[in-house]
């Protein structure tokens, strides 16, 4: 069993080498510059993990692997044209450092490259990682549609199962397809690999809420995003809906003010509100009572207890991350 340090350094050592070719530069340039800014590998790891779980990890994991991190590097590109981000990795945004349009077509490109990795999937289990793949691409653009549509609702009106449900796919399927498809590829049973998909998607949704909290209350240095960038845009976040239900009546107006007015101290501001009706702390229980789901389905595995230690550590480590 390897840890994810170690698993992490190994996916690393065959991901960093070129992914695409020179020509033309404009259109490779901006895709092997994402590539190249770090970013944690969280579910290219899990793949592997996943795989680790009911065996030694095979060649077809790596593949698997690479396919399902390049997807997700495409699916950043688009988003931060999407939520105007211009900070990604603590480095300027794809968009912001070549345009719309290089940005538009890199991330195109890197969804084909997915592909050709999958293709060299042993033909035996192609077809379902395929499956599980396509699946969670196809769910991830309806959580990123669903989480514009919100954009347009008033944040009273959010129902907030809809809510989870919207981050359930824009985030959380990724990760636990992830593990389902290191499973396969490790010979786990149907109902190992659910309980590994079910533990995939909780962790998710508590990998979240921590990304909203550190977009607000975390050090930009550390977590590489605008601080409050969020809060900058309104953006519907666990803590901006928590917010709304727990505070003052006179808090609220306030909270609707800043939001229409724009003002210069926004951030600080909405931060304060935040702080006086305790959202920061209501996120630490919710995390919790997500990754406590999360767990139950972890232990319900049918693999020695030890094997399952490494995802322990991970899931450990992602909802106390500071970037
Ligand atoms: C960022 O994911 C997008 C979210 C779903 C919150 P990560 O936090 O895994 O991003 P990198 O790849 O490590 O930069
Ligand atoms: C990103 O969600 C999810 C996908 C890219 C599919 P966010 O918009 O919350 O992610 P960050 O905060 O920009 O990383
Ligand atoms: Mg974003
Ligand atoms: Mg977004
Ligand atoms: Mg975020």
């Amino acid at each position: 069993m390897h840890s994810f340090k170690v698993l992490s350094a190994k996916f690393e050592e065959q991901f960093s080498t070129r992914q695409f070719p020179d020509q033309p530069h404009s259109l490779y340039d901006p895709a092997q510059y994402i590539l190249g800014i770090g970013g944690k590998r969280i579910r290219p790891v899990l793949c592997l993990l996943g795989n680790e779980l009911f065996d030694e990890i095979m060649p077809d994991a790596y593949h698997a692997a690479n396919a399902i991190e390049l997807f997700h590097n495409f699916t950043l590109i688009h988003d931060d044209i999407m939520d105007k981000a211009p900070l990604r990795r603590g480095m300027p945004t794809v968009h912001t450092k070549y345009s719309d349009s290089a940005a538009i077509l890199a991330g195109d490109v890197m969804l084909i490259h997915c592909y050709e990795h999958i293709n060299k999937v042993n033909i035996r289990i192609r077809t379902k990682i395929l499956s599980v793949f396509n699946k969670a691409a196809r769910e991830v653009c309806e959580g990123q549609q669903m989480d514009m549509d919100l954009e347009g609702t008033p944040p009273e009106q959010v129902n907030y199962t809809d809510y989870v449900n919207m981050i359930a796919l824009k985030t959380s399927v990724l990760l636990a397809a992830s593990l389902q498809m290191g499973g396969v590829i490790g010979g786990g049973s149907e109902g190992n690999q659910e309980h590994l998909y079910e533990f995939g998607k909780n962790v998710g949704i508590a990998f979240q809420i921590q990304d909203d909290y550190l977009d607000a209350f975390g050090d930009p240095e550390k977590f590489g995003k605008q601080q409050g960038g969020d809060i900058l845009i309104n953006k519907k976040t666990f803590l901006l809906l928590k917010a709304l239900e727990l505070c003052t009546p006179a808090q609220k107006q306030h909270l609707h003010h800043l939001m229409e007015t724009n003002p210069a101290n926004k951030v600080t501001e909405v931060l304060q509100v935040f702080h006086d009706c305790r959202v920061d702390e209501w996120a630490e229980k919710e995390k919790e009572k997500f990754s406590q789901l999360a767990f139950e389905h972890l232990e319900a595995i049918a693999v020695l207890s030890n094997r399952k230690q490494p995802l322990k550590e991970l899931a450990d480590y992602l909802l106390t991350r500071q970037h």
